[in-house]
């Protein structure tokens, strides 16, 4: 079913008495007569999108047409002018349209809840959290007033260095896209009657935020399809976006939002049907945009004006069609998500999270924690250890120079505004530890000889270290912030039973790893941190996080380290522009597929921690694997699970599948993954499909010789078990 027609499914369940837009008629009234309001045929909500979209395009002229080609022309149909740029009224019954970011949370709105990062969420492995987080998300914003959010974001975690990586869902096409999807699903379909669009962003191939406007991603097809274009392919046919974001940076030398891969890759070959909006300031000219395949400038007209257009279609760079079909798309996407018939509150909320949605952000916290070693069951904390030492700057609401919890709540560039009081680590896991009989002691961590004096008095020492990233800067280093590491070691040797607590927004070294028994990994855990953690460190909830990205031991390790790699080069081979010119940085994709794990399988480097990888508080045996022989293209595999420890806990059980060696792809890759609870003893079937004709394309590799997706014939080896590097299950099928 396509968007289309799914949302016309919704639109004749209308039960609230909202307005139909403009018109200050009842929707339901207006349904129930089979009417629309005089003048507004496109408000006949039986007839589907495409359909009401062409209706109204008719009865607009030219420059009515052009206020959908901006944004903020399109949000206020009643303005006229936008930055000194003159629009005629809209046509009647048209929606006030406002926009939001972001991923984690609905950006500029108060009240609002601060979810973890997206790279918890992916860490969570599970896609139904990631409908409920992006349904929760969507009814925050309509109340909050705003009906089209710019997320989820996907990226395919190239470098770990990548400033925004902790707004993406991992370096797996195939999680991001399912995460994604179940986002965007979440967001447009999760709440009926106070409908939102979701936007995905950022197309494509933006994988650092160095020179991000001034740099080209040099790539070549295979891998642009495969890598980079494959997690938002899976979006838009499991999720149906309403739009997608075009990045700053050039693909092949070509902006993106003015790069033919718009119409060609990703409106032809993907097939998404929705509109290409652009990032803030990310276009760079009228005709070429136009003609490749940008429907809408973000934020005020620059490139997109009246006067702009019609010079263009004065010098034959552009056609009325083209402009007729941008308005169209986006239209037909706001009608389609149920923004015309679902007007946004008069009055905005501006206290619009509750328990229950905060309940959620909670979930996503302990769902994406992950603990990646816990040595003599140091966790969980019980009544055993009767005092614990708690030290550092995020675990507590009160800042040493200038950092505390809130600091690390979400990725977001205003992250301390939005999350100025989270339930604070220190305070959650006092009051647990009452209960346990336990004595909580603090040190912020400012001096690492005073935080050692500290944490030798205590039974158990719980030290927190972070590492603060997002928009506009990579990181240099992947060591972490304010002397964390050197206050990791001198508690540790005070301490011999540490436990650290990692919050960051990407893959961290550990050169303290060997001398402290437990580290959990919670990113940005949002701000219902403390609760989570308390009840994750005190076994109130099993661990069931596992990574969505590889930990390196040593940056030497990463796919992207030489310099032409990253962070790309100039005409003098030199990583610094020369000086007087404006010159693109070159980046070069080399490493080609082999991204994440399949480069540290296909160079047989030893990851830190693998991908996939993470620790319960039980354990698990993975026996009796069957593959059935494919029939019509799909293979079932099938294998048992057993809590085979002495308590209840939740295993995520990974399919993944090596190509035969003639597709040349590296290593092996994910084609499944579940979730399941298991009590002490039990065990269950787990059923996982490969379906070779599913958007996935889980048997297929990109032939550059047909230029299409292709199964390659051969043996294709199955693994199965709880991490990419923990596979004890394997067979086989062949393809003729
Ligand atoms: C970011 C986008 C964001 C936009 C609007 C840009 O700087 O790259 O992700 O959606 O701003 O806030």
């Amino acid at each position: 079913m396509n968007r289309f027609t799914r949302s016309r499914t919704t639109l004749g369940v209308v039960v609230t008495a909202l307005l139909v837009a403009g018109s200050g008629t009842p929707v339901e009234a207006v349904e129930a007569a089979g009417k629309y309001p005089a003048g507004c045929p496109w408000m006949d909500a039986h007839k589907t999108a495409d359909q009401r979209a062409k209706l109204l395009l008719q009865h607009a002229t030219l420059d009515q047409k052009l206020r959908w080609l901006d944004e903020q022309a399109a949000n206020s149909p009643a303005q006229t002018s936008f930055s000194g740029v003159t629009y005629p009224v809209q046509v009647p019954c048209t929606p006030t349209v406002v926009y939001t970011d972001g991923p984690d949370y609905v950006r500029g709105s108060a009240g609002v809840t601060v979810f973890p990062a997206q790279l918890a969420l992916a860490a969570s492995w599970d896609d139904k959290l990631a409908y409920t987080k992006g349904k929760t998300q969507a009814d925050e914003a309509f109340r909050s007033g705003k009906n089209v959010i710019l997320a989820p974001g996907i990226s395919s975690s190239r470098t770990p260095l990548a400033g925004r990586t902790p707004e993406y869902l991992g370096e797996d096409s195939l999680l991001s896209g399912n995460l994604a999807a179940a986002g965007i699903n979440g967001l447009q379909l999760g709440n009926k009657n106070a409908p939102v669009m979701a936007v995905v962003k950022h197309y494509v191939a933006n994988e650092q935020e160095l020179d991000r406007q001034t740099s080209s991603s040099v790539i070549d097809g295979r891998t642009l399809r495969e890598v980079y274009n494959q997690p938002f392919a899976i979006a838009v046919a499991k999720g149906a976006p309403g739009g997608i974001m075009c990045s700053y940076n050039q693909i092949n030398g070509a902006y993106a939002c003015e790069n033919p891969i718009l119409n060609n890759l990703l409106k032809g070959d993907t097939g998404f049907d929705g509109y290409v909006t652009s990032d803030f300031g990310a276009v760079h000219s009228t005709g070429p945009s136009l003609t490749n395949g940008l429907d809408q400038e973000l934020n005020r007209p620059r490139f997109y004006t009246p006067a702009t257009i019609a010079a263009a279609l004065d010098a034959g760079q552009v056609s009325a069609a083209q402009i007729d079909g941008a308005a169209f798309r986006v239209v037909r996407a706001y009608i389609a998500a149920g923004l015309f018939d679902h007007p946004l509150p008069a009055t905005p909320s501006t206290s619009a999270s509750t328990p229950q949605n905060k309940a959620v952000a909670q979930s996503v916290a302990e769902q994406g924690s992950v603990l990646l070693k816990n040595d003599g069951a140091t966790l969980p904390l019980s009544g055993k250890s009767k005092t614990v030492a708690v030290i550092g700057q995020t675990a507590s609401n009160t800042p040493t120079n200038g950092v505390s919890a809130g600091t690390i709540c979400a990725e977001g560039r205003d992250n301390s505004a939005a999350c100025p009081n989270p339930v604070a680590p220190l305070d959650a896991i006092t009051a647990r530890a009452a209960t346990a009989g336990t004595t909580v002691t603090y040190n912020n961590g400012a001096d690492p000889a005073a935080a050692a004096a500290t944490a030798a008095s205590a039974d158990v020492a719980v030290v927190f270290g972070y590492a603060k990233q997002g928009e506009f800067a990579d990181r240099t280093t992947l060591a972490l912030d304010g002397n964390g590491d050197a206050l990791i070691a001198a508690v540790a040797a005070a301490n011999p039973n540490t436990v650290v607590v990692l919050e960051t927004g990407t893959a961290t070294t550990m050169p303290w790893l060997a001398n402290v028994k437990s580290v959990v990994e919670a990113w940005y855990p949002g701000d219902q941190q403390g609760t989570a953690l308390a009840r994750l460190l005190y076994g109130d909830t099993d661990f069931s996080g596992r990574l969505p990205m590889t930990f390196p031991k040593s940056l030497a390790d990463i796919p992207t380290n030489t310099p032409a790699q990253y962070p790309g080069t100039f005409s003098d081979g030199s990583t610094t522009r020369p000086a007087g010119t404006s010159e693109i940085r070159q980046v070069k994709y080399t490493e080609g597929l082999k991204v994440g794990y399949k480069w540290y399988d296909a160079q047989g480097i030893e990851p830190l921690y693998p991908f996939g990888y993470g620790l319960s508080y039980t354990s698990f045996g993975y026996q009796n694997v069957r593959v059935a022989p494919p029939v019509k293209g799909t293979v079932s595999v099938s294998f048992d699970v057993r809590n085979t420890g002495s308590r209840a806990g939740t295993a995520t059980p990974q399919l993944y599948l090596t190509l035969p060696a003639a597709t040349g792809e590296p290593g092996k890759r994910l084609v499944g993954y579940a979730k399941v609870s298991l009590k002490p003893g039990q065990s269950t079937r787990v059923r996982l499909t490969i379906d070779a004709a599913s958007p996935d394309h889980p048997l297929g590799f990109y032939n550059t010789a047909t230029h299409a997706w292709d199964v390659a014939p051969g043996t294709y080896g199955v693994q199965a078990g709880a991490s990419s590097r923990d596979l004890p299950l394997s067979g086989s099928f062949t393809v003729s």
